[in-house]
């Protein structure tokens, strides 16, 4: 495999540094997860200039590694924030703002990692691209591969991923292969296919390039803000983008852009909360949760791979972890979309239902950003049970009186 000379991979237990990716992705000598670490640095004017130009992951491609050719590309990144307007029931807290990341071209913020780990695997020389999925990253994985003309495979636990999730994989093209078992066990089928020279090229947030191109998320926020939030709350399931977004803020910090960082709130379901129970009970391991249940079905992992690097992030920002039942999921996401018109995915809705619990405990005045990671029309069924027979008349006389009475 064929890195490029801007960056090495280093591993985040022992520092061992490498060119390129090592086979298995993780550390040869240790056995860890690998980071990016780029030889160059952002300078505050050039980043700041940004703000002038539209936004998107590509516009930060000068804190990215070098993918030594045309990226890639649908035109990720570049989401709206919105302030929270109509949401009297977050009161006290007054600056509460979402970071839509459904807008992003295949519905959902793995967009952002794709773009940079596919248009590397040509890099790599890839033929054929694969990923295990709780969904979302199968979409993704399967259109950026259409974009490269390259073969998608990816592997979903049977039952557990939203059927349009799945559909949408197989419209661009992608191989979907249903496994018994949960999230876990596909993630670990695919790390053992994608060993031993089989040619495959694995795109779960193991690989770190898929970080760097959910870094930018971090990059976004601050420059859509002028400066970094106080907490980031954000649902966490297999910890990649936790971990992506504090690398972000944490580069925006040593290239002296920001002067202060985000506290990190991971928001996990109730059912399937390693992290969340690891960094609270102070452990130094993680209890892998055999069986998880949630109805965000984005979410329900109960081995996250990357649990050192997200407990890491909620230790280092000094942030917080939580869990949310799925009814209070369910009462979030229904709110998000009446009260504010943001349709979010289930799991997108979590950090909403943890701000519920938590407003009395923040500062009234804290910057808070609710990273809304997917849309809503990717779980479209758990609406659609859920929703009243539309009304029905016969004729307009029958309209008239209807429309008298209700409005
Ligand atoms: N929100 C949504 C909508 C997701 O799809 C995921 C993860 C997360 C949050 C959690 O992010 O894993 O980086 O902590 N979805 C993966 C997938 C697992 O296969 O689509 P994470």
């Amino acid at each position: 495999m064929k890195g490029s000379s801007d960056h090495v991979l280093r591993c985040i237990a022992c520092g061992e540094a490498f060119g390129a990716l090592p086979e298995g992705y993780r550390c040869p000598s240790c056995g860890d997860l690998l980071e990016v670490v780029l030889r160059a640095a952002m300078a505050p004017e050039g980043f700041w200039t940004l703000r002038r130009g539209a936004l998107g992951v590509w516009a930060f491609r000068r804190a990215l590694p070098s993918v030594g050719r045309e990226p890639v590309s649908l035109g990720e990144g570049g989401t709206p924030l919105l302030r929270v307007k109509n949401l009297a029931e977050l009161s006290p807290l007054e600056h509460v703002y979402v970071k839509y990341e459904g807008q992003n071209p295949t519905g959902s913020f793995k967009d952002r990692g794709m773009t940079v780990a596919v248009s590397l695997a040509l890099r790599y020389g890839a033929r054929v691209l694969l990923c295990a999925s709780t969904g979302n990253t199968a979409a993704s994985l399967a259109a950026y591969a259409a974009r490269a003309g390259r073969r998608a495979l990816v592997l979903v636990p049977k039952g557990l991923v939203a059927r349009g999730k799945l559909a949408q994989a197989q419209a661009y093209g992608a191989l979907v292969v249903e496994v018994e078992g949960n999230f876990d066990t596909a993630l670990g089928l695919v790390t053992r296919l994608a060993s031993g020279g089989s040619g495959l090229f694995l795109l779960n947030s193991i690989n770190p390039y898929r970080l760097e191109g959910q870094k930018t998320l971090a990059y976004e926020l601050v420059l859509q803000l002028g400066r970094a939030p106080d907490y980031v709350v954000l649902p966490v399931g297999n910890g990649g983008n936790i971990s992506a977004l504090w690398k972000g803020f944490t580069e925006l910090k040593a290239w002296r852009i920001i002067t202060t960082l985000p506290r990190l709130v991971a928001v996990q379901a109730e059912g399937a909360a390693p992290i969340a129970h690891a960094f609270n009970r102070g452990l130094e391991g993680l209890e892998p949760v055999a069986a998880p249940h949630t109805l965000a079905t984005a979410i329900n992992i109960g081995r996250p791979a990357l649990w050192k690097k997200a407990l890491r992030a909620l230790q280092e920002s000094g942030g917080l972890a939580l869990t949310v039942s799925d009814e209070e999921i369910l009462a979030a996401k229904s709110r998000l979309a009446s009260g504010e018109g943001l349709f979010v995915e289930a799991a997108s809705a979590a950090p909403l239902a943890a701000l519920y619990r938590l407003k009395h405990s923040l500062p009234r005045n804290a910057l808070v950003v609710c990273v809304a990671t997917g849309s809503g029309l990717k779980d479209r069924e758990l609406v659609e049970e859920r929703a009243p027979q539309p009304l029905s008349v016969k004729g307009e006389e029958a309209l008239s009186s209807l429309l008298k009475k209700l409005f």
